[in-house]
């Protein structure tokens, strides 16, 4: 069983961050190193998958080899920012079913607002792994969250690269099932909603759009 919280202190992990925190890290830079440490993330948030064995013929000999147990887990990209982290993890977990949830922040009161829900059927028997770069406030990561419970999902996981000790209260407050694998927890939420130190808003980072 997960911790709430995971900070993944691996050495890697933290030099790809520094880099993506650099302000002058440029649009293409930044997007290779999100889709490596994505990949070293899920690493860490798959750590307890059910296995089972099947029985393989090597060129030497028969044995039962362990392979994943169930049905495939399904990856939810909290939008835009999200499908930074899915595709990483998509390259790792190739056979994932995926979904899509569409959230953005209202600039003024920072409260999440809905525009799109597309997500695989049979929820209820899958890990769900809900994928957001940052957890910020928290608001909208909770609320992706009760969509998905909504759906059906029982077993969720939530995988960021940086969180504010805000966003982590938040989600806790709101859903202590969900455990939280995370690079980072920073110092703090600016008023106007971002991570400090952070590394700015990573959907502009990773697209190039201001
Ligand atoms: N979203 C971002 O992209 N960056 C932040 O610092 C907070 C929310």
């Amino acid at each position: 069983m997960l911790d709430h919280l995971t900070v993944v202190k691996h050495p890697l992990v933290q030099h790809k961050l520094t880099l993506m925190r650099e302000k002058d890290t440029s649009t293409a830079s930044f997007r290779q190193l999100l889709r490596e440490i994505s990949q070293l993330l899920a690493f860490e948030i798959t750590r307890e998958l059910p296995m089972t064995t099947k029985r393989i013929e090597t060129p030497l000999c028969e044995m039962d080899a362990p392979v994943l147990d169930g049905p495939k887990l399904a990856l939810v990209s909290i939008l835009r920012a999200g499908n930074g982290l899915l595709d990483g993890v998509l390259e790792l977990i190739p056979s994932a079913r995926v979904g899509f949830v569409g959230l953005y922040r209202d600039e003024e009161t920072l409260e999440p607002v809905q525009y799109y829900f597309k997500v695989p059927d049979g929820l209820e028997n899958r890990l769900v792994i809900a994928v957001d770069p940052m957890l910020a406030t928290g608001n909208s990561s909770a609320a992706a969250v009760d969509l998905l419970k909504d759906a059906g999902a029982r077993d969720i996981r939530f995988l960021c690269l940086l969180a504010a000790p805000e966003g982590i209260a938040r989600m806790k407050e709101a859903h202590p099932d969900v455990p939280i694998v995370t690079a980072s927890v920073d110092d703090y939420l600016n008023d106007s909603g971002y991570i400090v130190p952070g590394l700015g808003d990573a959907g502009d980072r990773m697209f190039g759009t201001k």
